[in-house]
């Protein structure tokens, strides 16, 4: 296909996940909301068949033969950058060498979706050098490099970077359901980061052998979180935020269950409901990333975790977009 341009930029917006994280991945809802925080992606087209990644202080470069004799094998971080980038210009059925340059508004590993957004922003970058592909084909392509990260991903990242705004997800038999939810304006949130970084795909793999191991237990989790999800999508509907504190604090109960948080997160969510948080509750795989809490006196609550990054989430409406 013909090229256009020779440069592109693109970004997409991080996300929390409000409800269901975990469950998602077997066919429970979850809602999950894309916030005003995003990974840009810039990539200049180059003269021969290089890859080069710059994000923060990482540089590295590979030659296109070796991204396909790599046969997909992971030694080096920037590879699911690479094959996603080759991927992508293989739809165009196009060999082109690219500058890559990543730059996300919060450090990686946050539990904010950096990975999801930086896929769909190169994504969206590279097919804005021929003409733009839909947000479909750009959804799809996002999924199959989160499953080059981590192979049991549910698509639920993928699908809020893309679209933005306030969702519910559910994947099923036959195909994903995405229920765009109306929100008011003045939802916030407020993200507070436990410095500990961490790998979804080590969580979720934990998270797989707890129900390989107790079934039944796990069917009794899973049907709780859903209960939970769809209560909260009432209570996001009647704006009756004091009910939707109490379920994301029952969310977070639930996945102290299941084995994905720790004392830091523990202490986070109490801390934010000693602060007058209506609710509070880790959000995404868990293990370390980040907690979401919210309440009436968000001064009080950024005060309370002035020693940590700590910051304001709305929501943003829009998902992936060319700078
Ligand atoms: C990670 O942001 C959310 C998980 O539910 C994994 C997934 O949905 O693929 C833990």
């Amino acid at each position: 296909m013909r090229l256009l341009k020779a440069s592109s930029s693109a970004s997409a917006p991080l996300k929390v996940i409000l409800f269901g994280e975990h469950f998602v991945i077997y066919n429970k809802p979850a809602i999950l909301a894309a916030i005003n925080k995003r990974v840009y992606v810039d990539i200049n087209v180059r003269s021969d068949a290089i890859f080069a990644i710059r994000v923060s202080d990482l540089y590295e470069e590979a030659s296109i033969n070796h991204i396909e004799e790599s046969k997909h094998q992971f030694t080096r971080l920037s590879q699911p950058i690479f094959i996603t980038a080759y991927n992508t210009l293989r739809r165009f059925h196009s060999v082109l060498g690219l500058d890559i340059k990543i730059m996300s508004d919060i450090p990686f590993g946050s539990g904010l979706g950096t990975s999801a957004a930086s896929s769909a922003a190169l994504i969206t970058a590279i097919s804005d050098l021929f003409n733009t592909l839909n947000k479909d084909d750009i959804f799809a392509l996002t999924i199959e490099a989160e499953k080059l990260i981590h192979y049991n991903t549910s698509g639920a990242d993928p699908a809020i970077v893309t679209n933005g705004g306030l969702i519910m997800f559910k994947r099923r038999e036959e195909g994903m359901l995405i229920i765009p939810l109306i929100y008011s304006t003045e939802l916030s949130f407020i993200v507070v980061y436990s410095g500990i970084s961490r790998s979804t795909a080590n969580l979720v793999n934990n998270v797989k052998s707890l129900r390989e191991n107790n079934p039944i237990m796990f069917e009794r989790f899973a049907n709780t979180s859903e209960e939970i999800t769809l209560k909260a999508i009432e209570a996001l509907k009647s704006k009756d935020y004091e009910k939707l504190g109490s379920l994301m604090l029952r969310n977070h109960e639930l996945l102290q269950s299941l084995g994905v948080s720790n004392d830091t997160l523990d202490k986070l969510v109490d801390t934010a409901i000693n602060n007058g948080a209506l609710g509070a509750k880790l959000t995404g795989a868990g293990g370390g990333g980040s907690i979401i809490a919210f309440g009436y006196d968000s001064k009080r609550l950024l005060n309370a975790f002035k020693d940590h990054h700590v910051f304001i989430a709305s929501i943003d409406k829009e998902g992936i977009r060319v700078e």
